[in-house]
């Protein structure tokens, strides 16, 4: 045994060394509060950073002095003026999942190798597939991020629907399956379907309505179109809501035209999903409970570290066959349709302990924290859409159902490319001065800066800020 291997293993030292970060961390998590941190993202360019953090790696080291530059040169979620992309401003908590994850290491894809972990993960994948709308028929598992649930449901659509086991006998000469998504669904439904082999003519892309809604009046004729050109359409992905706009889908119309169909209905409800389980927003979600599988992130709207998304199935039977394959070492057949081995439904060999960060939560606060955390975001959305429309200098291009807000300053005399290139360069300017982190997206050819109010503790006076320094900052462009 090495010198430097029992150091590194010393209990005493890792006590010592957990202590000062926790201490750090919730300093850090009280200057975000309070903003005597003023920074949301200290911007440098890539390389940059890259040589900062490259020399760093020679220099004498200290152990607080490191983590707190790591802590000061990134990104702060906590801070109120994070208005970024859709990733929680975590309950804190969650970080002490993280930290038993690693130290711990369980890799729970199978049982033994991840006990408590794998009974959590059932604990709780039961209790939001029921707090969605679900029977008792229905299961879910836990993924590492909504790109590999939305893959992993897509597969299982697959299996379900092409009316043989495609997992054993690959694709059929002249079988050209298709699904049929919104225009605005998440690139990681593309790109699942892509994964599988079906190529650009395996997407079916439904236009959305101006209200940003998939047009399910279209749905009929697309349909019968991919007939004639001989696809075989397998299943329908909606998107509660969708990444750019934050706009839902009209589910109920989804389902009564998957049913009609015999498709497989997904629901990418990534981000928006857990509106089901709240009182004022599960209006929203009409019809989540008839979709054959849901994918929702605890990482977005519910308060969790990334990444934790639980995949929903409606039956949980069907779950089970969509790696229809055998590993030997790990997953003898009895154990197939076990629910305590997961790897036999999702892509994962080794995963993380996603299941104890969510059922601390839940342990310590009740399901309450979940409809608090997503309610408060979302009525932030509100609040800012009403900001917005007060002030004539600005265009709210649609009314947000969610806590992703997208807006534009609107310059006169200028033409919509040039207004484009306008907002372009005041969101690089803002992040640039690091006091705010927003970020942008585009529809209809015009580009809007893009808020996701992420953060609970975003005050009605940071989005007026917000609204103040956009204009600041154009007034010098
Ligand atoms: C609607 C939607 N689906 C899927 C994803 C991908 O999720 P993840 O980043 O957890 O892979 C996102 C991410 O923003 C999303 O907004």
């Amino acid at each position: 045994m090495t010198d430097l291997l029992k150091r590194a293993y010393d209990p005493e030292h890792f006590r010592e060394q957990a202590h000062k970060l926790a201490d750090l961390l919730a300093d850090h998590l009280a200057a975000c509060a309070d903003q005597t941190e003023t920074t949301v993202l200290p911007w440098m360019e890539p390389d940059e950073r890259l040589a900062k953090w490259q020399s760093e790696l020679d220099s004498e080291f200290d152990f607080t002095c490191f983590w707190q530059q790591a802590i000061d040169d990134t990104i702060h979620l906590h801070h109120p003026k994070y208005m970024g992309h859709q990733v929680s401003a975590t309950i804190p908590l969650s970080g002490l999942g993280d930290m038993i994850n690693g130290a711990l290491n369980n890799g729970s894809a199978i049982y033994e190798m991840g006990p408590v972990s794998t009974a959590m993960e059932r604990i709780v994948t039961d209790w939001l597939a029921r707090a969605i709308g679900y029977g008792p028929e229905s299961s879910g598992v836990l993924t590492s991020g909504g790109s590999l649930g939305n893959l992993t449901a897509i597969l299982a659509a697959r299996q379900h629907k092409s009316g043989f086991n495609y997992w054993n006998e690959g694709n059929k000469p002249g079988f050209h399956p298709a699904v049929m998504v919104s225009e605005e669904s998440h690139y990681s439904i593309a790109r699942a379907i892509q994964i599988m082999g079906w190529g650009d003519r395996g997407i079916v892309r439904v236009p959305s309505t101006p209200d940003h809604k998939m047009d399910v009046s279209m749905l009929e004729g697309l349909f019968r179109k991919a007939g004639q050109k001989g696809l075989t359409i397998l299943a329908l992905v909606g998107n509660a809501c969708s990444t750019s706009t934050g706009i839902y889908d009209n589910l109920e119309s989804q389902a009564d035209f998957c049913e009609e169909h015999n498709i497989w209905f997904h629901i990418d409800g990534a981000h928006g999903g857990a509106a089901a389980i709240t009182p004022d927003y599960r209006h929203l979600t009409k019809g989540i409970e008839r979709a054959d599988s849901v994918v929702i992130d605890f990482h977005k709207m519910l308060g969790v570290s990334a990444l934790t998304t639980a995949v929903l199935f409606r039956e949980s039977a069907r779950s089970y066959d969509t790696f229809n394959q055998k590993a030997a070492y790990i997953l003898h057949d009895v154990e197939r349709e076990l629910w305590y081995n997961s790897a036999v439904r999702t892509l994962e060999c080794t995963k993380n302990m996603m299941g104890i960060k969510v059922y601390a939560i839940l342990k310590t606060y009740g399901p309450q924290i979940f409809v608090d955390y997503l309610s408060s975001c979302y009525a932030l959305g509100k609040s800012f859409a009403g900001l917005i429309k007060s002030d004539p200098d600005f265009d709210l291009p649609y009314e947000p159902e969610s806590n992703i807000v997208c807006f534009r300053l609107i310059r006169k005399g200028l033409d919509t490319h040039e207004n484009n290139t306008l907002i372009a360069r005041v969101r690089q300017r803002i992040i640039e001065d690091g006091r705010f982190y927003i970020v942008q997206t585009a529809f209809d050819g015009v580009t809007y800066l893009r808020t996701s109010l992420m953060n609970p503790f975003t005050t009605i006076d940071d989005m007026r800020e917000l609204l103040h320094e956009v204009k600041r900052v154009a007034a010098k462009i």
